[in-house]
């Protein structure tokens, strides 16, 4: 099975000045498309050939295998939900899960932002849910780690911001707090929204 590369779901100019057209083609043009590349020749006359990228991921253990894979499924989630004429805010379910957890959207904004610069190295920061409660968290996962690795995990991601240098450098240097406040104005929750329900 061939694991394909996601078209994106606009313009690369789009985003600007939030991320700006050079971003996206080093993030997606360059670094998103080696992670799709690696995958495929590393499964190649493997046990993992003919399965998805999901079981990919599920199956593997650490190592080229596991990382590739779950970069780009990572990837495949960070840039689906990002749009140039975003729903910028949750429809009423989501929105009084999140109230109840953090007060506020904003509030849930501040917590988020503040999980996504603690960490050194490179990561990923997430909003996820309890498959069982319904119950909201959020998650940093180092390097290529994401929730949807171990099957009985009951952590449900919603939403990801890629905290790895090269999703922010070239626009914002070491301003990596900038880069979070200006994620959120590009962030989807309409996208959001469909994987809650
Ligand atoms: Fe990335």
């Amino acid at each position: 099975m061939i694991i394909e590369l996601p078209k994106l779901n606009f313009d690369p100019k789009s985003l600007a000045p939030a991320i700006s057209a050079e971003t996206i083609d080093y993030h997606y043009n360059k670094h998103h498309t080696m992670y799709v590349e690696n995958i495929n020749k590393l499964i190649v006359w493997t046990e993992f050939e003919n399965l998805s990228l999901e079981e990919i991921i599920q199956k593997s253990s650490a190592g080229p295998i596991f990382n590739n894979a779950a970069q780009v499924w990572n990837h495949n989630f960070y840039f689906e939900a990002l749009s140039p004429k975003p729903e910028i805010m949750p429809n009423l379910i989501l929105l009084e899960n999140i109230i109840e957890k953090w007060g506020s959207l904003d509030n849930f904004k501040v917590e988020f932002n503040k999980m996504a610069i603690s960490n050194f190295g490179s990561w990923w920061t997430w909003l996820i849910k309890d498959k069982n409660s319904w119950k909201l968290d959020i998650i940093n996962t180092s390097n290529a780690i994401t929730p949807i690795s171990n099957p009985e995990n009951s952590q449900i991601p919603l939403l990801v911001c890629d905290v790895w240098e090269h999703a922010y450098y070239i626009d914002y240097r070491n301003k990596r707090a900038k880069y979070l406040d200006n994620f959120w104005k590009v962030l989807d929750w309409k996208i959001v929204e469909r994987r809650f329900k």
